[in-house]
């Protein structure tokens, strides 16, 4: 029996190639760009199973296209770029890489906390240009992180993270979140509060929420209203959750003293986005899971997920598990 043919959008790490190979027909989008949209809906269309990236649009005439397409695993936590409803609706398991990244993510979120709080990048600027004459008392002074507040948006694996680590600094920490998490209200002694008084008592505010239209644009004019002029902000989930016009005129207005995101909208960010141009903002190009063991593991996780869909086995890790109860899930062995 010819074995069943997997299209990969990227090249990724080798871990997840090597899980992939001894079983599959593999395809590996060579370039360092995403395929594009036209070349997915032509790919689709001869494969059995999709490993694809949060770069991929898989939109409904993407997974329509596929019609022997038998599972999707995407190598991300967040899976916004792909039409859940519609692959559902076709039976088809979407995979996804939700725990392996959390460590990594929430480091990052402190390493963008710490590096606004202290204005990493600015002082490094002031050596570059030549400017560095002597100690000054006064020179670039940051914030102090001991006994101040750290309000986070989303509770969830990585919110957590994020909260653990906090201890360190003996912060007081708050949380906002769509239900409430007695459990680490107490293991982490996080106390829930609304959006709204987070903001007003936050000196650092961090976004984990996921994704949805009842998230996009969550930090707009309003919520920038409400938070301390002193107030740091740090993005690592997802650009759509601040509106990045509001988000420009918050920073230099000094609504907020400054903001770190490692994730933008749109994404990539031009490089001639007025965003840019602001000192007190710091921009990553979407690291948060950026280390060698995360990515391989992400890898790794997205190609089980796959091989598992395409021997008609239930993902391990599974957006849309509710396919399995029905009819149109072919439970079809090709491994
Ligand atoms: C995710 O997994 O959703 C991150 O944004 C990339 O690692």
């Amino acid at each position: 029996m010819s074995q069943p043919k997997v299209f990969v959008t990227r090249q990724i790490p080798q871990a997840g190639l090597d899980a992939l190979l001894p079983h599959v027909q593999v395809e590996v989008w060579p370039d360092r760009l995403p395929p594009p949209y036209s070349i997915l809906l032509e790919k689709v269309k001869q494969i059995d199973g999709l490993l694809c990236l949060l770069t991929d649009s898989i939109d409904q005439a993407v997974i329509e296209a596929g019609r022997s397409l038998k599972a999707i695993a995407q190598m991300a936590v967040g899976y916004d770029n792909i039409d859940i409803a519609a692959a559902t609706a076709r039976g088809i398991p979407v995979g996804y890489t939700p725990g392996v990244l959390t460590e990594a993510t929430a480091d990052l979120t402190w390493a963008l906390l710490m590096a606004a709080a202290r204005r990493l990048p600015e002082a490094q600027d002031y050596i570059k240009q030549g400017q560095w004459q002597t100690w000054e008392p006064t020179l670039l002074l940051g914030a102090d992180l001991v006994g101040k507040t750290l309000g986070i948006v989303g509770l969830g694996r990585i919110g957590a993270a994020v909260a653990r680590r906090a201890r360190g600094w003996n912060m007081r920490v708050i949380y906002t979140s769509r239900q409430r998490h007695p459990g680490e209200e107490s293991t982490l002694g996080v106390e829930y509060v609304s959006l709204e008084q987070l903001l007003a008592e936050a000196d650092f505010v961090t976004l984990h929420p996921t994704l949805t239209e009842k998230t996009y644009h969550l930090i707009d004019e309003p919520q920038f209203e409400l938070m301390k002029s002193s107030a740091i902000l740090i993005n690592t989930a997802r650009g759509s959750i601040i509106n990045p016009e509001a988000l420009s005129r918050a920073l230099k207005q000094g609504k907020i003293a400054r903001a770190a995101i490692d994730v933008t909208e749109p994404e990539p960010l031009p490089v001639n986005s007025p965003l840019l141009t602001l000192p007190n903002l710091i921009v990553t190009p979407h690291i948060g899971s950026a280390s060698e063991q995360t990515r391989s593991l992400m890898a790794l996780m997205a190609a089980q997920n796959l091989l598992a869909g395409l021997r008609g086995e239930v993902l391990p890790h599974c957006v849309n598990p509710e396919v399995y109860q029905q009819e149109n899930y072919q439970l079809k062995k090709n491994v």
